[in-house]
C-alpha cells in the first residue's frame, strides 16, 4: 500500500510546528527554587500516560512532520520507559532529532544507553559550580553526580548544552565560573531568564535577571563576545569567548520573545497537548485516548491544535500562565 504524506497544516500565523516537547513525568529527584514549590504534589501513575499511549501518538506526530522531539518533565530520566520511547522516536521517519533536558543525575548510567537507543543531543539544567549554592538552589545535594553525568554524555558522544537559569542573590556569583567553560569544552552554555508560572510567582518577579546585564557582566570580564552565525539557535541567541571551543547562548524569553519564530507544543504527562508555555490552553488527547478515538480522530485534534496555537505570550503586561509550575510542562 503507498503511504500518503499527510497535508501538513501551518498554525494561524504562517509558523510550521515541528518540534514537540514531551514531559513524561511531573516528578523530580531535585526541587529547583524557580521551578517548583518544596512540598508539590505529583501525579498519581494512573492519571499518567502509558507507554501504550506514546505508542501510538508518536508515530501520528511523525505523519504531521515533526522533526525534533526532546523529553523533558520534572525529570525525565525517572520514567522507566524513556529508552524505549528514545528508540521509537529515533525511529519515526525523517531521522528526527531526539534530545532530552535533564539535571543529568542518572545520566552516569543512563549516557550510553540513551545514545545507543538513537539519542543526539542532552541539555543539562546546571545552575550553579559550587556544591554550596548548588544544593540551596536545586534543594538536593548532587552537584558531583550531576557533573559526573556531564562527562557521561559528553563521553558518550552526544552534543551537550548547558543551562543555568540566573536567580538574584543565589547564583549570580556562578556566571564567570559558568561561563568559563565554554573556553575548556566545546559546549553551548546558556543563560536562561527566569520566566513567571503559577506557584513560585514571586520569587520569579523579584529574582529574575535581565540577560542585558548578564552580557555586560561576561563582557567586563573577557572582552566583546563574538557573535556566532546570524541566526538565532532555537531561542538562544548565541556568542563566543573570542577563541573559546564553546559558545554562550542567551536565552530571553522574557526580555527579547522569540514567539515569532515558534516551532514547538508540548505533550504533557497527563495527556494533554499545551499549545504555548505561557498560555493555559491545552487539547484533551488523553480523553479522546480513553473514550475510544481512532487514529484519525487524534490526527485531527493535533491538527486542531497547530491551529489554534496562540501567538505567544504576554509577560510584558504581566499576563502568564496559572494552571501549570514548569514542572508540569518541561519547559
Ligand atoms: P535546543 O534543541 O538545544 O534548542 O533546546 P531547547 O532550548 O529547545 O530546550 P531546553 O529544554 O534546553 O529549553 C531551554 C529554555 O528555553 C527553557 O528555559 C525553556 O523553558 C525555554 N523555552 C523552551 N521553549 C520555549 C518557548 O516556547 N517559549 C518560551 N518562552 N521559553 C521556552
Ligand atoms: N524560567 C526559566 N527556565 C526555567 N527552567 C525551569 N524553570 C524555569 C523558569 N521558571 C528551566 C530548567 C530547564 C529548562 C527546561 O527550563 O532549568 O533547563
Ligand atoms: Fe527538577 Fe528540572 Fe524542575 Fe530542577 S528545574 S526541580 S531539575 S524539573
Amino acid at each position: 500500500m503507498i503511504s500518503v504524506p499527510e497535508e501538513i497544516p501551518l498554525d494561524a500565523y504562517g509558523r510550521r510546528i515541528d518540534y514537540l516537547r514531551i514531559s513524561l513525568t511531573d516528578a523530580c529527584n531535585l526541587r529547583c527554587v524557580y521551578c517548583m514549590p518544596k512540598d508539590m504534589q505529583f501525579l498519581p501513575e494512573r492519571d499518567k500516560l502509558q507507554m501504550a499511549d506514546y505508542r501510538r501518538l508518536l508515530p501520528l506526530f511523525g505523519r504531521l512532520g515533526f522533526k525534533k522531539f526532546r523529553f523533558t518533565g520534572g525529570e525525565p530520566t525517572l520514567h522507566p520507559g524513556l529508552l524505549e520511547l528514545v528508540s521509537l522516536c529515533a525511529e519515526l521517519p525523517g531521522d528526527p532529532l531526539c534530545a532530552l533536558t535533564t539535571n543529568a543525575i542518572r545520566l552516569p548510567e543512563l549516557a550510553r544507553p540513551l545514545a545507543r537507543a538513537g539519542l543526539r543531543r542532552i541539555n543539562v539544567s546546571l545552575d550553579s559550580l559550587d556544591p554550596q549554592r548548588f544544593e540551596r538552589m536545586a534543594r538536593g545535594p548532587s552537584l558531583a553526580q550531576a557533573w559526573e553525568g556531564v562527562l557521561a554524555a559528553e563521553a558518550a558522544g552526544l552534543e551537550v548544552k548547558l543551562n543555568a537559569v540566573m536567580v538574584r542573590n543565589f547564583n549570580e556569583d556562578d556566571l564567570l565560573p559558568l561561563a568559563r567553560l565554554s573556553q575548556r569544552y566545546p559546549w553551548q552554555i546558556r543563560f536562561l531568564e527566569m520566566m513567571p508560572f503559577a506557584e513560585q510567582t514571586e520569587f520569579q518577579h523579584t529574582r529574575g535577571i535581565k540577560n542585558r546585564s548578564v552580557q555586560e557582566r561576561l563582557e567586563a570580564e573577557f572582552g566583546a563576545l563574538e557573535p556566532v552565525g546570524d541566526r538565532l539557535d532555537g531561542e538562544a541567541r548565541v556568542m563566543r569567548i573570542p577563541g573559546a571551543p564553546g559558545s554562550l547562548g542567551f536565552i530571553s524569553p522574557v526580555t527579547d520573545p522569540f514567539c515569532a519564530s515558534c516551532n514547538r507544543m508540548r505533550l504533557t504527562a497527563d495527556g494533554k497537548l499545551r499549545l504555548c508555555l505561557l498560555k493555559e490552553d491545552e487539547v484533551n488527547l488523553w480523553q479522546a485516548l480513553r473514550s475510544g478515538a481512532g487514529d484519525d480522530d487524534l490526527l485531527e485534534l493535533l491538527k486542531e491544535g497547530i491551529r489554534r496555537k496562540p501567538w505567544g505570550h504576554e509577560l510584558a503586561n504581566n499576563r502568564f500562565a496559572q494552571n501549570r509550575a514548569m514542572n508540569q510542562i518541561g519547559g
